[in-house]
């Protein structure tokens, strides 16, 4: 066992189904319009999956492309981490298993992880750690969400904001002589505010055989996050700069949750960081929670933006209610 492994990030991928769904095709089902939800949010489409589509397809899609560019076969993956608040079933089995299963990946641990839309957050630092540990040398850890199943679609305070898709980044153990690495994270929980964002039934609280049906769908107090949301990602930001000795100025980008543009502009106004250095691409996907972030990442790589000794700061905020941030090194 190696205890002085480093945690670097091999490769990445995404996926997303195909049916792309514009805010004008929205405001058919809901009273909205595309300039209410492009003014208020920075959406303008969102992906959205067939009625038979799980959270594990769409894994296995973003998973195998992280995979092949990293030219690793999946049996030599050791745990893979599954972020997901919208899993194939209710608890068990962990869609986590579904996914090892489907890519063949027959001598891994495999486990759900549920910090909602900073489930991949949680997740690279979890990965961080099993490696660092000497417990694992390749983790794949995967953003995969399908709110598309549980939103109402006839609320248009919810329906609007989310998307469809998934997103993974295989992380690997190397020395010290790599300096790409998972430098450090800090992860939060506040859970006095977990009545802002979730779903009231369908747990063991109110199982959803005795829930009323609307209590089965994502219930959002959306200014309460959107105030919530804006102190977490500076809180993050700040926290995870000042444990490490760097500033602003240090880092090239920060890659956000991508639940609202305007969240993201507000944090970087009011904490004074360069708005410039903010990656978004809410406008194509919307919020697809868990999968946010890895999408993001992927686009920024296929774009060729991310360099390697980039300085990345990866922020994630959302129900629990929950945030938290890497610092990366790419
Ligand atoms: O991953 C984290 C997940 N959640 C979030 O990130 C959500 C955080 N919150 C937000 O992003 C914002 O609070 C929203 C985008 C959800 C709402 O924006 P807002 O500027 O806070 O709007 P609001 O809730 O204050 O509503 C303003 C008006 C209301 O009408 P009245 O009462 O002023 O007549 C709403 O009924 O906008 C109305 N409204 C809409 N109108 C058209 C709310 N949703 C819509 C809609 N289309 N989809």
């Amino acid at each position: 066992m190696n205890r002085s492994n480093f945690a670097h990030v091999r490769a990445v991928g995404s996926y997303a189904p195909p049916r792309r769904m514009s805010n004008d095709e929205l405001a058919l089902l809901v009273d909205t319009s595309d300039e209410w939800i492009f003014s208020h949010t920075g959406i303008r489409f969102r992906h959205i999956a067939d009625d038979a589509v799980a959270a594990s397809d769409l894994a296995v899609e973003a998973a195998r492309i992280a995979l092949d560019r990293a030219q690793m076969p999946a049996d030599e993956v050791d745990l893979i981490l599954l972020a997901t608040s919208t899993p194939d079933h209710p608890g068990l089995p962990a869609t986590a298993c579904v996914v090892q299963d489907r890519l063949g990946a027959n001598r891994t641990a495999a486990m759900d992880l549920v910090a909602a839309c900073t489930g991949f957050v949680y997740g690279i630092e979890t990965a961080r750690a099993f490696i660092q540990s000497g417990s694992a040398r390749t983790v794949l850890v995967i953003g995969a969400e399908v709110y598309s199943k549980i939103i109402n679609w006839k609320d248009r305070n919810t329906c609007v904001l989310f998307g469809d898709g998934a997103g993974a980044a295989l992380l690997c153990a190397s020395g010290e002589d790599n300096p790409s690495r998972v430098v450090d994270s800090v992860l939060y929980s506040r859970g006095q505010g977990a009545p802002a964002l979730g779903r009231p039934a369908g747990g063991s609280r109110t199982p959803a055989t005795a829930a009323d049906g609307s209590d089965l769908y994502l219930a959002m107090d959306g200014r309460r996050v959107y105030t919530f949301a804006i102190a977490a990602i500076i809180e993050a930001i700040e926290s995870v700069l000042k444990r490490n000795d760097l500033t602003f100025d240090d880092i090239d980008y920060v890659v956000p949750h991508q639940a609202n543009v305007r969240i993201i502009d507000a944090a970087a106004k009011r904490g004074g960081f360069d708005p410039a250095k903010f990656f978004t691409n809410i406008a194509e996907y919307a919020n697809t929670s868990a999968a946010s972030i890895p999408i993001a990442l992927d686009e920024m790589v296929t774009r060729d933006l991310l360099k390697p000794g980039h300085r990345i700061i990866t922020v994630g905020f959302g129900s629990g209610l929950t945030y938290g941030a890497n610092l990366i090194i790419w």
